[in-house]
């Protein structure tokens, strides 16, 4: 009997479902316009895989917020459970799909794959490149040494640890820095070229169930350090904060080199922690970890980029949340 893999593809927009309009001009494209299920009409699937199709969300990426991350783990938690389906491919657009990455990657305790996928040109562009990256995506979704989450894109597989986008005009606009990628694929072959990374987390995750339930995320706000800030773009925060009634829950500081602010932004974002708001330390620089120092005023958010180490810190207030509700349960 001839093998049989079934994947779901679960719809959220991006380019890979924009459009260009008739005159041609590219940069007039508009993102999520196409459904999922017509996307993949214009994709050579591969042989003995069966594909099934759901719509979870239809966006710019750049308007990614809780209430869709919520629904599309719903629907992720959903489809792992369906015996047959062998994997999960998600399209996605290129400007967020890190972050989703990421944050599917930290709740993920199933071992059935997740795969993003993306473009970089729209579905009537002449050279769209989202038919192939989603062939791709499919043939590793069911690819047997495919337990994690990851991106790919123009050939590449990325670790969702590790993945970034560098370029905003390139095909290949993404990253995963001195590690390199996962593996790429190569005429529907994959080629694996090292093992998935071991990460030990330093923050705490919630279950995803209490993930999805959740509706009132914790606030989380990132702040850059660069020449000439001021501890005014937090103080403003503060003041706005409080006489709008609103919690800001938690900052992460985009801090220069080893993740530091200048003397008036620390000053001021220590004071923020005075008021019970957590404040980690992240670095704007691509690569490296940060070290910790003995006197660090501020959590440091290891090696995870700013836009990572901003949803390791909404998971980890979200876990302290979950354990509240779970000691009053007990009470
Ligand atoms: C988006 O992120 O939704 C638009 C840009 C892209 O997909 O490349």
């Amino acid at each position: 009997m001839k093998s049989h893999k079934k994947v779901i593809i679960l719809g959220t927009g991006g380019t890979i479902a924009g459009l260009e309009p008739p005159s041609g001009e590219l940069l007039e494209y508009k993102a999520a316009q196409v459904d999922v299920a017509s996307l993949l009409q214009g994709v050579a699937m591969p042989h003995g895989i069966e594909v099934l199709s759901e719509q979870v969300a239809q966006i710019d990426s750049k308007n990614m917020n809780a209430e869709v991350w919520r629904g599309l783990i719903g629907r992720v938690l959903r489809w792992q459970k369906q015996a047959d389906i062998a994997g999960i491919v998600i399209t996605h657009g290129t400007d967020t799909i890190e972050e989703t990455a990421f944050l599917l990657a930290c709740i993920q305790s199933s071992s059935k794959p997740i795969v993003l996928t993306c473009a970089m040109l729209p579905a009537n562009a002449p050279q769209a490149d989202g038919p192939q990256n989603l062939a791709d995506a499919i043939v590793w979704a069911c690819d047997a040494s495919n337990q994690g989450v990851s991106v790919v894109c123009a050939g590449q597989i990325h670790e969702a640890w590790r993945i970034q986008k560098i370029y905003t005009d390139r095909l290949d606009a993404f990253d995963s820095g001195a590690h390199g990628v996962w593996g790429v694929i190569q005429n529907g072959q994959v080629v694996l070229k090292r093992n998935i990374s071991k990460i030990s987390f330093e923050f705490q995750i919630p279950s995803a169930q209490f993930v999805v339930q959740t509706s009132n995320w914790p606030r989380v706000w990132l702040i850059p350090n660069h020449s000439g800030s001021e501890d005014l773009q937090v103080l403003a925060w503060l003041e706005y904060a409080q006489s709008h009634a609103i919690n800001i829950d938690g900052i992460v500081l985009a801090g220069t080199g080893n993740g530091t602010a200048n003397d008036a932004l620390e000053r001021a974002l220590n004071h923020a922690q005075t008021l019970g708001i957590k404040v980690w330390r992240s670095s704007r620089c691509y690569q490296g970890v940060q070290r910790k120092q003995k006197a660090d005023a501020f959590t440091s958010a290891g090696y995870w980029s700013p836009y990572k180490a901003r949803i390791a810190l909404i998971l980890d207030l979200l876990y302290q949340l979950e354990s509240a509700s779970k000691a009053r349960a007990l009470i």
